[in-house]
């Protein structure tokens, strides 16, 4: 059990998902410490988690953690932002080791990016029910005004890779009307959930088209690899050596076709893992 040994620098980060799109997190973690071992699990049987209730995302994220844990990771990344949104206090105490979650990291990098204090979140139904972005920028500075939008539609959209077309603009334009007219001043986006990097140039041109003034996009994938790096600090690999990445799902179906995407690289293959 992973509760029994200390890690050391040597070990793995474990990364889970509900599915392929925390491999965005991967891809983003590997640029920033390419020496560390990465073991993934993708809860590909269970997805989707954005549209499942707080109390069933919380018992799915406990077992995908619990994996990662037997398998003696030294950090929890969890790449899934509803995961991240609804179960990260259930996770932080169920580990021995240090858990990321993608809001806190999210939230940070919004307010480091904004110059007026108008921020946009978009992310699944359950991260933006859950209000944790709202309660983590509200954290860190109470004055910042913040407007949320669930996009369920992205989710499918990047997975069917329809990323930079005209459904893509127009769906994108669809939901960014909604939030810039709740707040015309939003100055900074966030794209708060695993799939929405891929559609970021997308998102970010008609953000920019509908706002008439420029607005930065945050993605939280970015966010959360420049987190671990800060917390793991002496303790990261930083051998010469490209790091391994071992990768474990609960369903097969389709990831030959849809981790690449997500990945950015080709990928040797997951293992399939029933938890
Ligand atoms: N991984 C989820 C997230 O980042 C998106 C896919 C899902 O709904 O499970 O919120």
């Amino acid at each position: 059990m992973g509760q029994d040994r200390t890690p050391t620098k040597r070990h793995p980060i474990g990364v889970f998902d509900s599915g392929v799109g925390g491999l965005t997190v991967v891809r983003a973690l590997r640029a920033a410490l390419p020496g560390e071992d990465i073991v993934y699990l993708g809860d590909t049987a269970r997805v989707p988690y954005g549209s499942k209730s707080p109390r069933t995302v919380e018992r799915y994220s406990l077992t995908c953690q619990q994996f990662l844990l037997d398998r003696g990771v030294k950090l929890v990344l969890i790449a899934c932002n509803t995961a991240s949104a609804n179960a990260l206090p259930a996770l932080t105490a169920a580990s021995p080791v240090p858990v990321i979650g993608a809001v806190e990291p999210g939230a940070s990098s919004a307010l480091a990016a904004t110059r007026n204090n108008h921020l946009g979140v978009i992310g699944t139904l359950g991260t933006i029910r859950s209000s944790a972005y709202a309660k983590a920028i509200a954290a860190r500075d109470p004055s910042a005004k913040l407007t949320t939008l669930a996009c369920p539609l992205l989710v499918p959209l990047a997975e069917e890779g329809w990323v930079d077309d005209d459904v893509a603009r127009l769906v994108a334009r669809r939901y960014l009307a909604q939030l810039f007219a709740a707040d015309p001043q939003i100055d900074t986006l966030v794209l708060g959930c695993t799939h929405y990097p891929l559609l970021k140039d997308v998102l970010g041109a008609v953000a920019i088209e509908l706002a008439g003034h420029p607005v930065a996009v945050v993605d939280s994938a970015s966010a959360m690899a420049e987190a671990a790096k800060e917390q793991l600090g002496s303790g990261a690999n930083r051998r010469s050596l490209a790091g391994r990445l071992d990768c474990f799902a609960t369903d097969t179906s389709r990831l030959d076709e849809l981790a690449p995407r997500f990945l950015g690289e080709p990928l040797t293959g997951f293992e399939l893992v029933d938890l």
